[in-house]
């Protein structure tokens, strides 16, 4: 790929429109902020800037340009990042030379084809009959349904697949099993998923990374109801959420994604009318699970077997989308069904209501944990309060637990106070490390702090200023003494573009510029008056500071000077120190100082 047509790429495309279509971003001065995608966080710490193009984390440190931002959030590889780009751009790729396409391109074909293979035979070949009987007619569902999601069959004899794949369509052997479709014995190669009924796995953007099976009733074969695809560079178990490529939109239009088990829980709510749904496919909803679908809602409602919600490694889930702020929900299958498939088809009305009436996940599991144990008794009370501790404890807004101590408290007749003292205990031995790393001003230097504040404000809105002699005196931090040294090079005096200026800089010196650049959420181009106010402000503190530097080490030599009783330099030294002195307060009778910084 020739590098200027990934600059034209570039060039084309605004950073702000590709983020801002995924995630909610707001207007923070020059720049935007957004709370980070690629960490849990409530308080914003992923920045985008417009001018340099790049966004970053200061939390997590996620960071890059817009294809990285795709590679990261959207799971794309750079080469489907770049055509996804130039489509939208309208400029024409130029070939890949040889034409080769990335190793999970070819997989997902190998399964692509496979899919529309099993498709077919299940509902147009005579051999998919008996499953298609058994789909339509013992499991309820409609053909359209069928087709909608793409279900399909597999022949009990693995000599078609083969056929189909290796003679006609020319995939190896090898690839097909990379696909995780076929198993290669010598010159054999066996379809994992023979006999049985096939649900094509997609990813959320519906590309085709795998199946699952489930077998046929009257199957004789001891093996487990359902067989998943293995692990491959496409499918990831923990992260695959069944349905979300269809569900997705429905899902942030409601902004309610509902959890169910199965693919047939699934399915069978679909075609029932209730498309805003996902399936964790019998697992405990990992942390994968819910960083991607809390992309698209802020509110959970889990329609699981009612151990699933209580189980552990669910449980850790549910805390890591509690702490990102998402709203999680409990619902309880009522009239005696087994799951939502059931519900969906036995009577409609009353799921809803069941999904409607949806606990607060607090709420049921304090709820189970006083359903399973007798609260009359101590060795009862005991246990609950085993049970229990951990689950508040878990809680991260101290509002909310302390909402929950009080019920737990009430609930048992025991003084809140031991409650909230069991918590303590709990959280001593399992505290985590503190999260929302505040970088911007923890453990600078009052000098970092004022020469980035007089850069951000000359730079953004009075570029000349830095070509100044004053401020070369005045500006000392190396990084900052180079970036003023390469403006004098770039800037000819009359026009400064930000954006120009960093394209030119040299590596070593972008990082810290981006990061100025990205820090920066104040805009003061629509307000001279303001800006001069500010930059003059700043340029006292800094020689104000120069002049307490200076007395300090001043006042070290004195000290050194009155050790060794050298009375002349002694009093030279004492008379400069007093001229400091008086120099310092002049400018801080001018200055008002403490405005910018109100600090010590
Ligand atoms: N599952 C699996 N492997 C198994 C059993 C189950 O991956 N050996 C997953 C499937 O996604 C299944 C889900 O766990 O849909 C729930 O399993 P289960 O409750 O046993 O089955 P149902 O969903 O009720 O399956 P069905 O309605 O088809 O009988
Ligand atoms: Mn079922």
């Amino acid at each position: 790929m020739p590098e200027n047509q990934i600059e034209e790429v570039k060039g084309r495309t605004d950073i702000v429109a590709i983020i801002g279509e995924r995630i909610e971003l707001k207007k923070a001065g020059r720049n935007y902020k957004a709370n980070c995608p690629f960490h849990g966080e409530k308080t914003p710490s992923f920045m985008v800037s417009p001018e340099l193009q790049i966004f970053k984390c200061f939390g997590c440190d996620a960071k890059g340009d817009v294809f990285s931002f795709l590679e990261q959030y959207e799971g794309m590889e750079f080469p489907e990042a770049l055509k996804y780009l130039a489509d939208r751009a309208g400029v024409k790729l130029q070939k890949f030379q040889g034409g080769e396409s990335s190793e999970k391109e070819r997989l997902i074909e190998v399964n692509t084809q496979t899919l529309r293979f099993y498709n077919y035979l299940l509902l147009e070949h005579p051999v998919g009959k008996k499953a298609l009987d058994y789909l339509m007619n013992q499991r309820g569902l409609k053909k359209e349904t069928i087709q909608e999601f793409s279900l399909g069959y597999s022949p009990e004899s693995s000599y078609s697949l083969k056929k189909f794949l290796v003679d006609k369509k020319k995939f190896t052997p090898s690839e097909v099993e990379r696909a995780g479709i076929g198993i290669v014995r010598g010159s054999n190669l066996y379809d994992r998923f023979n006999g049985r009924v096939v649900f094509p796995l997609f990813d959320h953007r519906g590309n085709s990374i795998g199946f699952s099976g489930r077998v046929l009733p009257w199957d004789k074969r001891e093996t487990g109801k359902y067989i998943n695809s293995p692990e491959t560079p496409l499918y990831h178990k923990s992260n695959v959420l069944y349905g979300l490529n269809l569900a997705r939109g429905l899902i942030k239009k409601k902004k309610t994604a509902i959890v169910v088990e199965g693919e047939l829980d699934l399915i069978s709510s679909w075609q029932a009318g209730i498309k805003n749904v996902v399936a964790i496919k019998g697992s405990a909803l990992t942390e994968e699970q819910v960083k991607l679908l809390s992309r698209f809602a802020q509110r959970f409602i889990l329609a699981l077997d009612s151990d699933m919600a209580g189980d552990a490694a669910t449980r850790r889930g549910i805390k890591v989308a509690s702490d990102m702020g998402v709203e999680i929900k409990v619902a309880e299958i009522s009239g005696g069904y087994k799951d939502p498939d059931e519900a969906a088809r036995g009577n409609i009305e009353s799921y809803k209501k069941d999904l409607i009436g949806a606990k607060v996940i607090w709420d049921f599991l304090i709820d189970s944990v006083f359903a399973r144990n007798n609260a009359e008794t101590g060795s009862g009370k005991s246990k609950i309060s085993k049970e229990i501790t951990p689950i508040l404890s878990e809680i991260s807004d101290k509002i909310v637990q302390a909402h929950y101590a009080n019920v737990v408290a009430r609930k048992l007749g025991v003084p809140l106070d031991a409650v909230s003292e069991e918590i303590a205990k709990d959280q001593k031995v399992s505290t985590g490390a503190p999260s929302g790393i505040e970088e911007k001003t923890e453990g600078r230097t009052k000098r970092e702090v004022l020469e980035e504040n007089f850069l951000k404000l000359a730079f953004f809105d009075d570029p000349k200023t830095l070509a100044s002699k004053e401020i070369s005196v005045l500006i000392k931090l190396p990084l900052n003494v180079k970036l003023i040294e390469e403006y004098k090079k770039f800037s000819d005096g009359t026009t400064f573009k930000i954006s120009e200026f960093g394209k030119n800089l040299p590596r070593e010196l972008f990082g810290g510029f981006s990061k100025m650049v990205l820090l920066e959420e104040r805009d003061l181009s629509e307000k001279p008056e303001e800006l001069k106010k500010e930059l003059e402000l700043v340029k006292k503190e800094l020689k104000i500071l120069a002049v307490k530097e200076k007395l300090e080490i001043l006042q070290s030599q004195i000290r050194e000077m009155e050790e060794k009783g050298d009375k002349n330099k002694l009093l030279e030294a004492q008379n400069k120190f007093n001229k400091l002195v008086k120099m310092r307060s002049t400018y801080e009778k001018e200055n008002g100082s403490g405005i910018i910084l109100n600090e010590d």
